[in-house]
């Protein structure tokens, strides 16, 4: 499945795309914020296989969709779906970041809720976060996601216990929200 932006195509991880998945989830801006974190291109290339076997809206699973450039096709980051349960769904994403700052996050999860409550009809989507991580805190929240939670130690990280906080929105406020100005 493929979905399109203005300037960014979302579609499946493919084995070409190890080496690139590697070099910006292991950098250290980006893995001290996710769970995930390769330590080799063959790590990398472990976590695209076990994608295969996953089918869309699947309760349990992450689906994961890479973040490619609509013009070169090259992979600048992903997105993962999870899918808690029928209703539920909980979102991730990584910038590489050499492409951050430029609105690439912002296109994606805004084509993604879209899909998640007008195409799957889902209830709630909700994201969780270590509250230090400011850049994806504001990201979320500019997409209309309010804070509903804060767990003071709860998540165990590479750092130890961190705190997490927890974000939402609702199908009814995505699809009141005004549309996303074009491009
Ligand atoms: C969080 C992350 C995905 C943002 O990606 P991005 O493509 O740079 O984000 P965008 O350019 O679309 O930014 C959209 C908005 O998010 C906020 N934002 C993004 N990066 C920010 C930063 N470094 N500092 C403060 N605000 C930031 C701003 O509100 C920004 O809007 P603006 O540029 O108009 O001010 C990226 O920094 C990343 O991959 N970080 C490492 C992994 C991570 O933290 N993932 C999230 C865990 S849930």
């Amino acid at each position: 499945m493929q979905i399109v932006t203005a300037r960014l195509q979302l579609d499946g991880l493919q084995r070409e795309d190890a080496a690139a998945l590697f070099a910006y989830r292991a950098d250290p801006q980006v893995a001290r914020w996710q769970g995930w974190r390769p330590a080799s291109a063959a790590d990398a290339e472990r976590f695209i296989e076990l994608q295969r076997g996953v089918a869309l809206d699947t309760a349990g699973t992450w689906w994961q969709r890479a973040i490619r450039l609509r013009d070169s096709g090259a992979l600048i980051g992903d997105l993962g779906l999870h899918f808690v349960d029928e209703a539920t769904v909980e979102l991730g994403i990584s910038v590489a970041p050499a492409h951050q700052r430029r609105g690439y996050a912002r296109e994606a999860l805004e084509v993604m809720l879209d899909f998640v409550f007008g195409g799957l009809h889902k209830h709630r989507v909700t994201a969780s976060l270590d509250p230090r991580n400011a850049a994806c805190a504001r990201l979320l929240e500019s997409l209309g996601m309010r804070r509903e939670g804060h767990f003071r130690e709860s998540v165990r990280s590479g750092e130890g216990w961190v705190d997490d906080l927890v974000l939402a929105i609702l199908e009814r406020e995505w699809l009141a929200a005004p549309a996303a100005e074009e491009g």
